[in-house]
C-alpha cells in the first residue's frame, strides 16, 4: 500500500532541507546580533491555552487531539501563549530584560496555498518586561536587520507599522462599547486580504452604525501620521488615550530612523493584526508591491501574561514563517539554487583495493581530530572521485594511490587553488593534515 504525505505538509529532502537551515541559521545570527537569547517548548500544549487569548481563526485551524487520560491537546499553532506561560512560571528567577528568540515548528489547519502550508517553521522574538516603545523598535530593527541581511532593500520590502491602542481609542470615541472591539479587530485585519465588497459586508455585520462605520474607514484611509492629529474625539479619555498612543507610535518611528532602518517603514492604519491578544505597537513586513501574503506580524501584547494567570508584565514580539519568505527570496534571486547539502573538510580518495584500509585509517583519523572527512566505499577512479569530492565541497582530497604504494606518500589537492603536494603518511596521520 503506498501512502502518501499529508496535504499542506513538505519532505525535507537534504537540498530543501539546505534551504530551511540557510534561511534558519539567518535568522538565528541576526537575533544573536541583536542580544537574544534561544528558548523553546514543547511541540503540543493544552487546548485552553489557544482558546484564551489567540482568537477565533486561529482556534478554527488547531489540530487537536485527545490524550489517553482524556485530556484535550493541541498543536502549537503559534509559540507565544507557551513563551508567555514559560516565563510566567519562572517571572521572579529569569534574569531581565527577556530577549528571547525561537525557531518553533508549528502546524495551523489552513487551507494551503501560495505561502501557506499546515506544517511550518517560524522565527519568533520576543521581549518581555520592557514597556518602552525602544524595545518594539528593537523587535522591528532586527526583522529588518535580517532582511536587509538576505539583501531585501527598503525597495523591496516595508514595514507597516500601526498601533491597536491609537485604533481602540479612536473606535472606543466614535462610541463603540469595549466588548465589541475583540469582534472587529479580526474584521479589518481582513481588508486587505478580501475584496472590497466583501470587507464592506463583514464590517457591516459587525458595526451597523454608519456613523461609525464611516468613521472607521476614514481612520483606515489616513497614510501620513501627522493627519493623525485631524481624528478629533470628542470623548476627552479616548482623546488623552489617542494622544499617548500617537506619541508612542511616533517614538517608535524615531527610534527606527536612529537605528538607520527608516527607509523600510511606514504608518499604516490598515495593519490590525488578526490574532486577539495585541495591545499596542503592531507592524506587518510586506513584499513592496504587496503581491504576497505578509512576510512577518507582530506587536505589543501587555496582557497575555496576566491573562494564563501570571503577573502583569509589558511584551512585544513577532514571527515570521519560512513559506512567504522563500518565494520572495526565490522570486528576487537571492536564493541560490545549489546551496550545499553538506561541507567535507577532506575526502580521501583511495585508488587501489590493497589500500581500502589505509584509506579508513586516514579518514577515521581525520574525524577523530574534528575534520569533516568522507570517502567512497570503493576504490575508484581519479576523475570520478573528484567529482565526488567537488560535489561534496570539499576542501582539500587526500589521494591514496601509486605514491603511496612506492614510498608511503600520499598526494593532497587543494580543491579551491588546484595546488598538489606529496606528503609522508605517518606525518599526515599523526595529525600534520595543514603543513
Ligand atoms: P501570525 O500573524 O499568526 O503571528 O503569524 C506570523 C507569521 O507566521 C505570518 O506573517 C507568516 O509569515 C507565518 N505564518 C502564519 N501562518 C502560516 C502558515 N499557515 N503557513 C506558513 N506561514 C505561516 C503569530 O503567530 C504571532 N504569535 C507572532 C508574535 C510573536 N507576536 C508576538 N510575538
Amino acid at each position: 500500500m503506498k501512502i502518501p504525505s499529508v496535504k499542506g505538509t513538505r519532505d525535507f529532502y537534504p537540498p530543501v532541507m539546505a534551504v530551511r537551515n540557510f534561511l534558519v541559521d539567518g535568522w538565528k545570527a541576526a537575533s544573536r546580533r541583536s542580544g537574544f537569547e534561544e528558548y523553546d517548548g514543547p511541540i503540543f500544549e493544552h487546548l485552553m491555552m489557544y482558546q484564551v487569548k489567540s482568537g477565533e481563526e486561529i482556534v478554527e485551524q488547531l489540530f487537536h487531539l485527545t490524550d489517553r487520560g482524556g485530556r484535550e491537546l493541541a498543536i502549537r499553532p503559534e509559540i507565544t501563549p507557551t513563551l508567555a506561560r514559560m516565563v510566567g512560571q519562572q517571572i521572579n528567577s529569569l534574569p531581565r530584560p527577556i530577549k528571547w528568540f525561537s525557531v518553533p515548528r508549528l502546524c495551523r489547519a489552513e487551507r494551503p496555498q501560495k505561502g501557506r502550508l499546515r506544517e511550518f517553521f517560524q522565527w519568533n522574538l520576543d521581549i518581555v518586561g520592557v514597556a518602552d516603545p525602544l524595545a518594539d523598535a528593537e523587535v522591528i530593527f532586527t526583522t529588518l536587520d535580517y532582511l536587509a541581511g538576505v539583501g531585501l532593500g527598503p525597495a523591496d520590502v516595508q514595514a507597516r507599522i500601526s498601533s491597536r491602542r491609537l485604533l481602540a481609542a479612536y473606535l472606543r470615541g466614535l462610541g463603540l462599547d469595549e466588548s465589541r472591539l475583540d469582534a472587529v479587530y479580526p474584521v479589518l485585519d481582513k481588508k486587505p486580504k478580501v475584496p472590497p465588497d466583501a470587507f464592506e459586508e463583514m464590517l457591516r455585520t459587525c458595526v451597523p452604525e454608519e456613523a461609525i462605520a464611516v468613521g472607521i474607514h476614514r481612520f483606515m484611509e489616513l497614510t501620513d501620521p501627522a493627519d493623525l492629529a485631524g481624528l478629533s474625539l470628542s470623548d476627552g479619555t479616548q482623546a488623552e488615550a489617542f494622544e499617548a498612543a500617537r506619541r508612542e507610535l511616533a517614538d517608535v518611528m524615531r527610534w527606527l530612523d536612529r537605528m538607520g532602518m527608516g527607509a523600510y517603514c511606514r504608518f499604516d492604519p490598515g495593519i490590525v493584526r488578526g490574532l486577539a491578544y495585541y495591545t499596542g505597537v503592531v507592524f506587518e513586513v510586506h513584499e513592496a508591491t504587496g503581491s504576497l501574503r505578509a512576510i512577518c506580524g507582530g506587536g505589543r501584547y501587555d496582557n497575555l501574561l496576566a491573562d494564563f494567570g501570571g503577573p502583569a508584565m509589558p511584551a512585544t514580539g513577532m514571527g515570521m514563517g519560512d513559506c512567504v519568505l522563500e518565494i520572495l527570496l526565490r522570486e528576487k534571486g537571492l536564493l541560490a539554487d545549489d546551496l550545499p547539502t553538506r561541507r567535507l573538510d577532506w575526502t580521501v580518495c583511495c585508488l587501489d583495493e590493497a589500500l581500502m584500509e589505509t584509506a579508513v585509517e586516514a579518514v577515521a583519523a581525520l574525524r577523530r581530530s574534528g575534520r569533516a572527512a568522507d570517502m567512497a566505499y570503493k576504490p575508484a577512479g581519479l576523475g570520478k572521485q573528484l567529482k565526488w569530492a567537488a560535489a561534496a565541497h570539499a576542501g582539500r582530497v587526500a589521494i591514496l594511490g601509486r605514491e603511496f604504494l612506492e614510498d608511503r606518500r600520499i598526494i593532497i589537492k587543494d580543491m579551491q587553488t588546484g595546488e598538489q603536494k606529496g606528503v609522508d603518511f605517518d606525518r599526515f596521520l599523526s595529525g600534520h593534515y595543514d603543513d
